[in-house]
């Protein structure tokens, strides 16, 4: 188990900007992620990790070590690339056996670790098949085998389950996440899916054109985004924009009021008169409300719109919902059986949508 440290990292290819000023402290023996949209500086983060890339600039510590001078095989570190990269030609054996026996450690002691990692990984006596032999998913495992035969320190994965399709892909979250509980070992873990990113992680980095935006625990990072772009890349949202209008002190509560005039109660303690904000509102936040209850009702935050599609879905239905000169979306019950083009008047409950800055 190690503490991992990365202090001001800095890396340009050229004239890109890769990563700038990155910091984080990864905790022992819990699941970092990062994540961000393509490009973002993600695996060129990890690459100065493990030490197949020089930073420009800023220190990276393991345990208070300063490694970021030392060659990677003398890190302590395991990497899962973004491809498996396994290498074809060689059995399992020989996949796990290959960085072993260039460290010149015993054929009795390589046996022992690939025993030990296989029964990790859940396969046990896989060691004579050649990958083309092995299923995605096997695949994948044994990816993850091959840098824990190394017994490191730490362990880095980039994108380890994009391969995958979307059933396995969530099973293997599960067993990732079983195994790195067993193990304690401390990992970085990259990803542009924010739902693994919620699943798995102890802790969260948002990365955007080469710069954290923000880093928490998934609850944080959910419950309180710092701006539109994390509150939208953490779920799937839509969007209002307008600014601050008033406060209710005594709610705590803001109003704002969107560009086309429409007013909108929610909380958020951070946001000035007149700055310009987001409203974040997620699929499942939308309560639609019956014409004739409309009076019962707070008179807040009602709406009126119109439904311009509607997707089934099994137990829920997807609505786009035209409201002034915004479209939301929802993931409603499908007792609501509302056709395109009908009216429907829904509240947005103040507790429940998120008020950001814009940027
Ligand atoms: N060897 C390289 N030479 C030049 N530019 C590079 C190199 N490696 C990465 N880049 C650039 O640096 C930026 C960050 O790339 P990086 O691979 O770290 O992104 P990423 O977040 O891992 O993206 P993805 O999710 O697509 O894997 C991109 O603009 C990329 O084009
Ligand atoms: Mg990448």
């Amino acid at each position: 188990m190690a503490i991992l440290k990365v202090e001001n990292l800095n890396k340009n290819f050229g004239k890109i900007r890769a990563i700038q000023k990155v910091s984080f402290e990864a905790p022992e023996g819990k699941v970092l992620s990062l994540l961000g949209p393509s490009g973002c500086g993600k695996t060129t983060t990890l690459r100065c990790i493990a030490g197949f890339e020089n930073p420009d600039d800023g220190k990276i510590y393991l345990d208070n070590r300063d490694i970021t001078n030392i060659p990677p095989e003398k890190r302590g570190i395991g990497m899962v690339f973004q491809n498996y990269a396994l290498w074809p030609h060689m059995t399992v054996y020989g996949n796990l056996a290959f960085g072993l026996q260039i460290r010149e450690i015993s054929k009795e002691e390589i046996n022992k670790r690939i025993k030990k990692v296989l029964e990790i990984v859940q396969l046990s006596g896989y060691e004579d098949r050649f990958p083309r032999q092995l299923s995605g998913g096997q695949q994948q495992r044994i990816a993850m085998a091959r840098a824990l035969v190394f017994e490191p320190e730490i362990m880095l994965l980039d994108e380890p389950l994009s391969n995958l399709d979307a059933k396995l892909r969530e099973e293997m979250r599960f067993e990732f996440t079983e195994m790195q509980k067993k193990l304690g070992i401390t990992a970085v873990y990259v990803t542009h899916d924010q739902a693994e990113a919620l699943v798995i992680s102890d802790k969260i980095v948002i990365l955007d054109q080469g710069k954290i935006i923000q880093s928490g625990t998934p609850k944080e990072i959910y419950a309180h985004p710092i701006n539109k772009f994390v509150a939208g890349f953490i779920a799937i949202s839509s969007f209002m924009e307008g600014e601050i209008d008033s406060f209710i002190p005594e709610e705590k509560k803001v109003i704002i009021k969107t560009n086309d005039g429409l007013i909108i109660h929610g909380y958020n303690n951070n946001l000035s008169l007149g700055q310009k904000v987001a409203v974040t509102i997620r699929t499942n936040v939308i309560k639609f409300v019956e014409e004739k209850e409309l009076d019962l009702q707070e008179k807040i935050n009602i709406f009126r719109g119109k439904i311009i599609q509607a997707s089934y879905l099994g137990n829920t239905i997807d609505y786009r919902i035209k409201i002034g000169r915004w479209e939301v979306r929802t993931n409603s019950d499908a007792k609501y059986n509302f056709r395109v083009g009908e009216e429907v008047f829904f509240y947005l409950p103040p507790e429940e949508i998120v008020i950001t800055s814009l940027i």
